[in-house]
């Protein structure tokens, strides 16, 4: 089956520090991948590259199987790649549901092929079905997203992502800022998403929560993949062995 994404050996340097050596990564329709490493190993980078964020030293990027060359952010959304980054990049000035529709504001028609207005109550509407459908406790539809708490926020970039992903959905670190509750809600929309058959990229520091929800798991040392592993029957353990490069030390020695 072809892959719906996937890198092949990207390399990018920053001065001295090689953020990718090498990297490949593939993620099917309908499949839930874990991007796994240690801090600094370059997940985060290898997202950026996968979404029109990083330019690269070297290596290519194929989507259904053609390379392309994402020309930035806005190329990798009309192709339907959609990206929680690991700092949310939201507007702090703007409100949940502005911050939902930025940059794909709902118009109306004006009369008359008068100039159209924002369709507020549209979008208002909508906006709060994705932050039910998610279960996001956003307390206020109309407050700037910057008084607001750091999970409130991480539930609104998620929100919004799955509002407009109709390929790929990346998410850097989803659940690190939220509760239990919200946690479960997440993990659960994740693989309802991946049930619509579009393709998932899961980075997180949590290893119950990968081998809750991957299909497959691939992880990534000094800005390498090391290892891919299949979602299930696999332990802890052996993720925290490929890692950290411990399995490899094991294999030398057998
Ligand atoms: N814009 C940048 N300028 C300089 N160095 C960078 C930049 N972006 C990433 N790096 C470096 O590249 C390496 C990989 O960083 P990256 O953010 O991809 O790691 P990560 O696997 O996402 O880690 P974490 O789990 O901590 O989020 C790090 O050493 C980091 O300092
Ligand atoms: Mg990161």
């Amino acid at each position: 089956m072809t892959a719906l994404l996937e890198a092949r050996g990207l390399s990018r340097s920053f001065g001295h520090v090689r953020a990718l050596d090498g990297a490949d990564f593939d993620v099917q329709p309908g499949e839930i991948v874990g991007l796994i490493g240690d801090n600094g190993a370059g997940k985060s980078t290898l997202i950026k590259a996968m979404s029109g964020n990083l330019d690269l030293d070297e290596g290519e990027i194929y989507f259904d199987g053609d390379r392309v060359r994402l020309s930035g952010p806005r190329h990798a959304e009309e192709l339907g790649i959609e990206v929680v980054y690991q700092d949310l990049a939201l507007a702090p000035h703007l409100n949940p549901v502005q911050n939902v529709f930025l940059g794909r504001e709902i118009s109306r028609k004006g009369l008359l092929g008068h100039l159209g207005f924002m369709d507020e109550k549209e979008m208002r509407r909508r906006a709060k079905e994705s932050f039910a459908q998610l279960g996001a406790t956003v307390n206020s539809l109309a407050a700037p997203v910057r008084s607001m708490s750091g999970g409130q926020r991480q539930g609104i970039a998620i929100a919004r992502a799955m509002a407009w992903a109709n390929k790929v959905l990346i998410l850097d670190e989803p659940t690190a800022a939220l509760g239990v509750v919200q946690t479960k809600n997440v993990l659960e929309s994740v693989k309802r998403v991946r049930d619509k058959g579009i393709a998932v990229v899961f980075v997180s520091h949590s290893m119950p929560h990968v081998l809750d929800v991957c299909d497959r798991i691939q992880v990534l040392r000094l800005g390498r993949r090391v290892a891919t592993f299949p979602g299930r029957e696999t332990t802890v353990e052996e993720l925290v062995g490929a890692m950290t490069g411990a399995l490899d030390s094991r294999e030398d020695v057998a």
